[in-house]
């Protein structure tokens, strides 16, 4: 085990949706430190697991917590939104369970130098997988008003987002998470300033959002991962903000309902999949007590018929 710390949420929710069987398959597109993988293995013998993170780090955290499995285990730094060409290239047709547990992971959070926190500073990065892309500081730095507001407006639903973005380009280059959290606290008013939230916050998620493509990925992610699924086979998300459950929600809404082809004559098709939570899992006061990254969490399940 690595002494990098990130607890699972949700944990045994997780496991008793998923309910892995021997010689089933699992994916689990965001691996993180292997927390949820380390549960979906145990709770089978013979329960073949692929995990799959952006982040190189994580990868390698996973790799040491997850040994203890050997080669029930398959660990490949890429997108989940590519699944079906990861999994191609392993030879393997269908999977039994897709696991997605969105957001950060602790590591990456309280790491500095990731440059997801304004609450340490450090270069301004947010890139999950430091290896591609551009970080939040080309962002920020080249992007227009109009450019960053938009973002700031569409991802982070904050209200002072011209007023955010105007501040951000009056006073460019920006290096660190430190300097833009500065920019942001005075660019809002402070009477607009609320008690236990830091004013920089919503500029924060924006960007990582967008510098990750995180909502693209998560459309295009589910329906790879309910393609490749077995009938029976279910789907686990876990979503840490309303932007994502809206895209989780509505997607296995859309899978559930009976729909016309288009003009084609004939019966509805029928639905393809059994939501599995009426109402999205949260976790109790006491997980939320014990692991305060938990406290936005939303665990949403589908059944592929
Ligand atoms: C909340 S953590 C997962 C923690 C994990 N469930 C555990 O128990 O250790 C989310 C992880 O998903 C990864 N991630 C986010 N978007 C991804 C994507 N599109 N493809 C692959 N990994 C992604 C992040 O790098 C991060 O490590």
């Amino acid at each position: 085990m690595t002494d990098a710390v990130h607890v699972p949420v949700l944990r045994a929710e997780v496991v008793r949706f998923l309910a892995p069987k021997p010689g089933e398959i699992y994916v689990d597109g965001t691996v993180g430190l292997g927390g949820h993988a380390t549960a979906i293995l145990s709770a089978g013998a013979d329960v073949r697991l692929i995990g799959i993170d952006r982040d190189p780090v994580a990868l390698a955290h996973a790799r040491e917590n997850l040994a203890q499995f050997e080669d029930r285990v398959t660990l490949i730094h890429g997108n989940y939104r590519n699944l079906a060409g990861i999994l191609s290239e392993l030879g393997i047709a269908a999977i039994d369970g897709f696991l997605l547990d969105l957001g950060l992971s602790s590591l990456q959070l309280d790491t500095p130098d990731r440059g997801f926190s304004f609450r340490t500073d450090g270069p301004l990065d947010m890139r999950m997988d430091p290896t591609q892309g551009r970080s939040a500081a080309d962002l920020v730095n080249e992007a227009s008003v109009e450019e960053i507001a938009r973002i700031l407006r569409d991802y982070g639903e904050e209200r002072f987002a011209s007023r955010i973005a105007r501040a951000i380009v009056a006073v460019r280059p920006i290096a660190t998470t430190g300097e833009l959290a500065a920019v942001v606290r005075r660019a809002i008013p402070r009477r607009f300033h609320e008690r236990r939230i830091d004013p920089a916050t919503r500029t924060f998620q924006a960007l990582r959002i967008e510098v990750n493509d995180e909502l693209r990925n998560l459309h295009d992610g589910l329906a790879a991962g309910f393609t490749v699924l077995n009938p029976g086979g279910i789907i686990v998300a876990i979503s840490f903000h309303s932007l994502e459950d809206r895209i989780v929600k509505h997607f296995f809404r859309k899978l559930a309902t009976p729909h016309y082809e288009s003009l084609a004559p004939g019966p509805p098709r029928p639905a393809q999949a059994e939501i599995l939570t009426k109402k999205p899992l949260r976790p109790s006061e006491q997980e939320i007590s014990e692991n305060p990254r938990a406290r936005s969490a939303k665990l949403r399940a589908c059944r592929k018929r």
